[in-house]
């Protein structure tokens, strides 16, 4: 029984796809799940309560009221209760109200003031899934740190075919179960990460900076609250959030403001891992007010920042220690410098030589250096794998 003892809350919605949820929920009990179900008003036209809380083992919730005693279906409770909220189906009209904080039944109410992870299958036909509203609407829940059961391709109620299935009980329990594994790997490990570009002010509106978009290391902080870790992120100018009750988003600006961040929170924790691309210098002078054109050439005084990475490395005490290092030309040799130079557990290497890789692109190809084995050359993929194993190597130098 791999959820034995988990609580899990099932929330239906108004989408043929409901037929398909009774089966999740039997899934679910065979597993050693404790199961409560709400549906929305509209899905009782699909699938019953009796079905439902037959299977479940519990009443099915559905309004804020109990019509025979009057007592009060608390959204706050079962928000709290439980370890995990899937939504599935997931409407169209769930999905948006879910992204707008719009609260009208108690579905979408207990959405609201859900503190678990929450999953979310959506299930509509082709065209409404396509929309750009719902586009829009997936990735603003999904940047918001819910997770995304993708919907699948193939037919639809209508008759026609196409994407917007939604994903098969059987692969939507196994997402729950790996989740529920991974969860708890890193229970109470403080990390502290860093993301993204810093900006060196020149004047009050230039600056100087890099193209870091700050994926990666955002990544890697999903990925380990994901597996029970609590995240300290401290990110430079990105346009990126994050919504994880693990994660904690500090906002910084400079490569001065980064340090002072990471110097508060590095003695605390655990692991660092510093994804960052912060600028090497600053301008040793900030202009108060805009600099005017002259006609003729410039010169910008450079000062050197200071190194955070190597201000851990120079601190540290038990903290296992992981940078980043971006190359061009001599990749594996200029990281082992790095890894050596910096008192580093550990060196990600990105060489700008891999297509994929580096700024902005959603995929990286990467080495880890470490002090104990050989460079480890993984596969290019998405950041979210990449991070993934970032984080099965951590797993295996912490925990062993
Ligand atoms: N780093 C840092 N503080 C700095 C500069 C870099 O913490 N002021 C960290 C980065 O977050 C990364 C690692 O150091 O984890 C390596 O960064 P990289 O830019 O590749 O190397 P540098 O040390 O800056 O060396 P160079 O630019 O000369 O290659």
């Amino acid at each position: 029984m791999r959820l034995k003892d988990k609580k899990i809350l099932v929330g239906i919605t108004g989408s043929i796809a409901a037929y398909k949820t009774p089966l999740l929920i039997r899934l679910l009990k065979k597993e050693g799940a404790l199961v409560q179900v709400i549906v929305t008003p509209n899905a009782k036209d699909f699938v019953t309560p009796l079905t439902l809380s037959t299977l479940s083992g519990n009443p099915v919730f559905s309004d804020f009221f109990n019509p025979i005693d009057g007592s009060w279906n608390s959204h706050v409770e079962m928000g709290r209760w439980a370890d995990l909220f899937v939504i599935a189906p997931a409407s169209a009209a769930t999905l948006s109200k879910m992204a707008y904080g719009l609260c009208d039944n108690l579905l979408t109410t207990t959405y609201l003031s859900a503190k678990c992870p929450v999953f979310f299958a959506p299930a509509m036909d082709l065209d409404m899934f396509a929309h750009p509203s719902t586009t829009e609407n997936i990735l603003k829940l999904v940047s918001r740190g819910n997770k995304l059961i993708e919907a699948q391709t193939g037919e639809l109620a209508s008759g026609l075919c196409g994407a917007g299935r939604m994903e098969e009980p059987e692969v939507i329990l196994e997402k729950i179960v790996d989740f529920f594994s991974k969860h708890e790997t890193m229970l109470n490990r403080q990390v502290l990460i860093t993301a993204g570009p810093t900006f060196e002010a020149i004047d009050p509106v230039r600056f100087i900076g890099n193209h870091s978009t700050g994926k990666m290391g955002f990544a890697i902080a999903e990925a380990l609250a994901e597996r029970g870790a609590k995240i300290v992120l401290i990110s430079g100018p990105v346009n990126l959030t994050i919504q994880h009750s693990n994660i904690q988003l500090i906002r910084v600006h400079s490569a001065l403001e980064m340090y002072e961040e990471s110097i508060k929170y590095f003695a605390e924790s655990h692991l660092a891992i510093l994804a960052a691309a912060v600028a090497d210098y600053r301008p040793s002078a900030v202009s108060a007010t805009k600099i005017k054109k002259n006609g003729g050439n410039m010169q910008i005084e450079l000062e050197p920042t200071t190194d955070i990475l190597k201000s851990l490395g120079a601190n540290k005490k038990n903290q296992f220690l992981m940078g980043f290092a971006l190359e061009t030309d001599h990749e594996l040799e200029n990281a082992q410098t790095k890894l050596i130079a910096k008192n580093c557990d550990a060196i990600v290497l990105n060489s700008m030589k891999d297509k994929g890789a580096g700024f902005g692109s959603d995929t990286n190809k990467i080495t880890i250096l470490g002090r104990t084995h050989n460079p480890v050359t993984f596969d290019l993929k998405t950041k979210k794998e990449v991070a993934e194993d970032i984080c099965n190597y951590l797993e295996d130098k912490i925990i062993g």
